[in-house]
């Protein structure tokens, strides 16, 4: 595995297993995943659908438990926090990027955008006045008012992307944000992922399967039935 000594770990993997019980049948989902990810590095995670890929990101984002292993993220042991503290944990310091961009329709693209940090009860002057702030960051500061069915998808997943970074988060984890665009779109929104990565100094995990934006990583990690296979730095 790549590593360099002179950065500061934000995520550390060790054998992490899960595997899923549905039923008769059993799904070895992760195998034995040994990962370190850097801070402020954009790492993608690549593989074939079904390699568990969203398994092990929902897995460092505690938001699914794992059988054996040890994963540390931003400092934090998981098997040592109750489920409070890991949602509170994820409040904090994750932002999250989808596929299906998952924006209210009913709510501006300010009021989304916003959203993370008005349901955690920051009064609305400072959410709608940092939420113009990331709008602007990703270039939609003209469309604040503007409705999400009046978006393209890649302003939508501007929008998501403004969304994700809003609160400050250490992390953001994208599942796939290029999947749903078109190749233009695609490219502009990992320009942009790769931009902000290094301007807000977030790590930036994003899982993908499209090889036309593999050129945006830092380090591309790559997944085969559950098992990291290889990880390397990206020329
Ligand atoms: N909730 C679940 N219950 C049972 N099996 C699951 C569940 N989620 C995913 N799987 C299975 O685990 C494996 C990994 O899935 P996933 O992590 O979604 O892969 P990827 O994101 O790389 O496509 C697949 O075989 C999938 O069918
Ligand atoms: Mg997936």
């Amino acid at each position: 595995m790549t590593t360099d000594n002179s950065r500061n770990i934000a995520l550390q993997c060790t054998d992490i297993v899960k595997t899923y019980n549905s039923g008769e049948t059993e799904v070895k989902a992760l195998q034995g995943i040994s990962l370190d990810v850097y801070e402020n590095e954009l790492l993608m995670l690549v593989g074939p659908s079904g390699c568990g890929k969203t398994t092990f990101v929902s897995v460092i984002t505690a938001l699914l438990g794992f059988d054996s292993g040890r994963c540390i993220v931003l400092g934090h042991d998981f098997s040592a926090m109750s489920d409070a503290e890991k949602t509170a944990f994820r409040g904090k310091e994750i932002g999250f990027v989808f596929q299906a961009f998952n924006l209210i329709p009913a709510l501006t693209a300010a009021e989304n955008t916003a959203l993370p940090l008005t349901i955690f009860g920051t009064n609305k002057t400072t959410a709608f006045s940092r939420s113009y702030k990331m709008l602007k960051a990703v270039d939609l500061e003209s469309k604040e008012h503007v409705l999400p069915g009046n978006l393209s998808g890649g302003q939508q997943q501007k929008v998501a992307i403004a969304r994700a970074l809003v609160h400050t988060p250490r992390l953001v984890i994208c599942d796939e944000p290029t999947s749903s665009l078109d190749h233009k779109s695609g490219q502009m929104v990992m320009e942009l992922l790769k931009k902000l990565t290094k301007e807000h100094g977030v790590t930036m995990i994003v899982v993908t399967h499209d090889e036309r934006v593999y050129k945006y990583a830092d380090r591309i990690a790559q997944m085969e039935d559950g098992r990291i296979i290889k990880v390397e730095k990206n020329r």
